[in-house]
């Protein structure tokens, strides 16, 4: 076990900006800041029902996830071309470099896309590019998740996984995500299981805003290795054991939950109560550009509310290295990039 020592109270802010981590839970399209829905809007001759980029931008005042998520699908409709997907990727592993990333797994909506009659390729070609380029130009590790809407049939999410199937290559595992209530997990349990079939990775949304026992259905039915959000799970003191005992990933996102009405005030968030209860939990952005925070800034406002410490910084980032789906030997070298960048902050005994 790495000892974390004692690090000045003034310093933690910059430990938290300078430290290695991942970011396992950010959706690309809700990177899409409004100066770039508005460039692409023209580039693309899309009509806008926005007037300029501050009148978008005040539109972001959300009540709940659904009202989040029309805007975002909105947003999205300024995406037709593979420069388009391209751009928008690039725009965020810049932002990544700089809240020192160093692995990021990109969520995407092919199906936002394709339902629009954008080709698959579009999509995969340009994000997969992006993603190539983030290792080459900024060291950033990056790989994609192709989400199912859940809001749709599975039959719809199994076309789609089909269609991919040509870019198979491309990504390294499928996700769930969109509106949660009335969606149960186990609406997916036969396209999940083909995608494990595949060798893909399995991932989902689950008690963000839906219920314990959505939890229990993505780990028993969908056999997911991360719970994305999780947060729910906090009502129900079996699920938090088996959380804790598994040591099951859950990449938590607390300016989203804020920002979409989980919790009042950041200061009740249950972050903090769910690393106290030995609970795997990583720290993500979800939709840096409609919440207004990226990861660095989850990561100095959370500490803020919750007044957390040094040894949770290291938890945290050494967390989301380890939840990875990254080869173990990458991870190894992040690890031990940690380690010597804690080891700067100790004071002198
Ligand atoms: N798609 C983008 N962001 C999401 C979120 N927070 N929950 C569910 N689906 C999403
Ligand atoms: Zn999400």
């Amino acid at each position: 076990m790495f000892k974390v020592h004692a690090i000045a109270p003034q310093r933690l802010p910059e430990l938290l900006r300078v430290m290695p981590k991942a970011e396992l839970h950010i959706h690309i399209e809700g990177s899409l800041e409004p100066e770039l829905i508005f460039a692409l809007a023209q580039r693309n001759g899309v009509r806008l029902p926005y007037a300029s980029v501050e009148a978008l931008r005040s539109a972001y005042a959300f009540t709940n996830l659904q009202s989040f998520l029309d805007l975002y699908y909105a947003g999205a409709s300024v995406l037709l071309h593979e420069q388009d997907f391209y751009d928008m990727a690039w725009a965020y592993f810049q932002k990544a470099a700089a809240d020192h990333v160093v692995r990021a797994e990109l969520f995407f909506d092919p199906q936002t896309h394709t339902d629009r009659g954008v080709p698959m390729a579009h999509v995969i070609e340009g994000l997969s590019r992006a993603c190539r380029d983030a290792q080459t130009q900024l060291n950033i590790s990056a790989d994609l998740i192709l989400c199912f809407l859940r809001h749709l049939s599975e039959e719809a999410a199994f076309e789609t996984l089909e269609a991919a199937l040509s870019w198979r290559d491309r990504f390294i595992g499928v996700g769930l995500d969109s509106s949660e209530v009335g969606h149960p997990p186990e609406k997916f349990a036969r396209v999940f299981a083909r995608a494990r079939e595949l060798g893909l990775h399995v991932v989902a949304h689950a008690g963000e805003e839906g219920p314990p026992a959505y939890i229990w259905s993505a780990l028993d039915v969908l056999k997911v290795e991360r719970i994305d959000h999780g947060v729910q799970a906090i009502h129900d003191a079996a699920l938090m054991k088996r959380l804790a005992e598994e040591q099951m990933p859950l990449t938590v996102c607390p300016l989203s939950n804020l920002k979409l009405c989980v919790f009042k005030t950041l200061a009740d968030h249950n972050l903090g109560q769910m690393l106290d209860a030995g609970l795997c939990i990583t720290l993500n952005s979800d939709d840096p550009a409609y919440f207004g925070c990226y990861l660095n800034d989850n990561y100095l406002q959370t500490f803020a509310a919750l007044h957390l410490n040094a040894q949770q910084a290291y938890k945290l980032a050494a967390n989301s290295i380890e939840a990875s789906f990254a080869p173990e030997a990458d991870k190894h070298r992040w690890m031990h990039d940690l380690k010597q960048c804690f080891q700067g902050f100790f004071e002198q005994d």
